[in-house]
């Protein structure tokens, strides 16, 4: 009878520190307009003369129990992004809410709670541990400074830890020099968890490891994930990293999240050019695909400067789809298919959003160049079948014009030996028509 009481009671006091927690699925991170702009001075004075837009208006959530994947090229701000996130920067503009609380310019005291819920694990193994400590000193360090003393003493708690990271635990002496780069990996890993976390941001966490470690690295974090009900924001430069472990995916380009998607929308119809761009770049080992020709799209040029990121939308300079309002007004990121947020003017898989804007601009026509004959042959075939679709649905004079214009994309799509400049040059002729010039120098 006690003994159930007992149980009861333990029952209540479990019920009670989860009700304070996120349920599964609950917005745990939320971050509305997320600003970071790194002033450029100069002179005697230092005065400041422009700045590094690094992060330049991010609007998105982190579930409880999620793994958001973060990718995009070097320079597009995601590991400002993520030290943003975790406090480790100050925001120049922006919220950020944690469990529904504002955290955004919370001081050294304020933020010392939150510090045992979020953590970080870093990029490079071999600078993120320092290497006079033992390994032993490192893992324990959390515990140090946050005043916590585990059950059974610091040693103990680091050593268990070392065992779930698959690690030695009677390594505790060593020093960093004696592990390799997995194994460092697997170090920070264990000094990230060691004061149960609620949110893991992993920048890069194996882009520094031989691929053949890399694996055995996410597969860890993966099953310490289901464990322990951690959430995960995972930063990497490609897909071929966060694919397997993301529930949904931020594409960044030039300091903003251009494409927002839960994976399986991601993979199956990736809405923005630039996503496109980036998944054609990881091979996809699809038996049923290994006769097919390469698709890759080869971007042209360097991302731009985020000093002095492009008008309108920061990827017109490289992006085969790019017309005249690409230029001058940035699209925003809108939910235009259920769980899949895109800022894009003319997004592939779906209805044009800009459909009265057909010149290609200069920098369009050379990128087109560089895509392969099958992406702009699919990308006709898709705003042909979305054009069919909308005739379909309105049988006005108007839509009559539209789906003559789409029969003859088709028509287009469907010749298998239409080459990129024909499909671009097909495109071209259909904005002559329009008697529109394009204006882009
Ligand atoms: N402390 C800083 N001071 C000035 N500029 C900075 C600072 N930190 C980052 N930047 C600039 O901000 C931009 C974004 O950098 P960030 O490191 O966030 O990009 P990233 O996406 O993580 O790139 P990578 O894939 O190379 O790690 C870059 O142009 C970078 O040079
Ligand atoms: S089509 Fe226009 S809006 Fe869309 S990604 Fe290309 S340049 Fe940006
Ligand atoms: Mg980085």
């Amino acid at each position: 009878m006690s003994e159930n009481a007992e149980d009861k009671e333990v029952k209540a006091a479990g019920a009670a520190t989860l009700s304070k927690d996120a349920a599964p699925g609950e917005t745990l991170l939320k971050v509305t307009g997320l600003q970071k702009h790194f002033p450029i001075k100069k002179g005697l004075f230092q005065r400041q003369v422009g700045a590094v837009r690094a992060v330049d208006g991010l609007d998105f959530e982190v579930r409880s129990g999620e793994t958001l994947g973060v990718v995009g090229e070097s320079g597009c701000g995601k590991s400002t992004m993520g030290r943003l996130i975790t406090r480790l920067l100050e925001p120049t503009a922006g919220q950020i809410e944690f469990e529904g609380k504002d955290i955004t310019h919370l001081g050294v005291g304020g933020m010392r709670p939150m510090r045992r819920d979020v953590q970080m694990i870093f990029q490079d193994p071999y600078s993120s541990l320092n290497p006079r400590h033992t390994i032993g000193t490192i893992v324990g360090a959390p515990f140090r400074l946050q005043g916590v003393e585990p059950e059974g003493g610091i040693k103990k708690e680091v050593q268990r830890l070392l065992s779930v990271v698959g690690l030695n635990p009677e390594h505790y002496n060593r020093y960093p020099h004696e592990f390799s780069g997995g194994q460092r990996q697997r170090i920070g890993i264990a000094r990230a968890l060691a004061l149960k976390p609620k949110l893991v941001v992993a920048d890069e966490p194996v882009s520094a490891l031989d691929v053949s470690i890399q694996a055995q690295v996410v597969n860890l974090m993966d099953d310490l994930q289901e464990e322990l009900g951690l959430t995960y924001v995972i930063i990497a430069h490609d897909l071929s990293v966060v694919r397997h472990v993301s529930d949904r995916i931020a594409v960044m380009y030039l300091g903003k999240i251009v494409e927002l998607a839960d994976r399986e929308s991601l993979y199956k119809a990736p809405m923005h050019p630039y996503t496109k761009a980036l998944m054609s770049a990881v091979p996809i080992p699809d038996p049923r695909r290994k006769n097919a020709k390469s698709e890759r799209i080869l971007l042209k040029g360097d991302v731009p400067s985020p000093i002095s990121p492009p008008s309108g939308c920061r990827f017109h300079t490289r992006c085969w789809k790019a017309t005249e309002i690409c230029r001058t007004t940035e699209p925003a990121l809108l939910e235009l298919k259920p769980g899949q947020r895109v800022a894009c003017h003319h997004p592939e898989n779906f209805e044009d959003q800009a459909p009265q804007d057909t010149v290609l601009l200069t920098a369009a026509k050379e990128a087109a160049e560089l895509v392969a004959d099958e992406v702009l042959a699919e990308s006709a075939e898709t705003s042909a079948a979305v054009a069919a679709e909308l005739a379909e649905e309105d049988t006005s004079e108007e839509s009559t014009s539209e789906e003559s214009t789409s029969e003859e994309a088709t028509s287009e799509a469907s010749t298998s030996e239409t080459s990129a400049p024909e499909a671009a040059a097909s495109d071209e002729s259909t904005e002559e028509t329009g008697s529109q010039e394009s204006t882009d120098k």
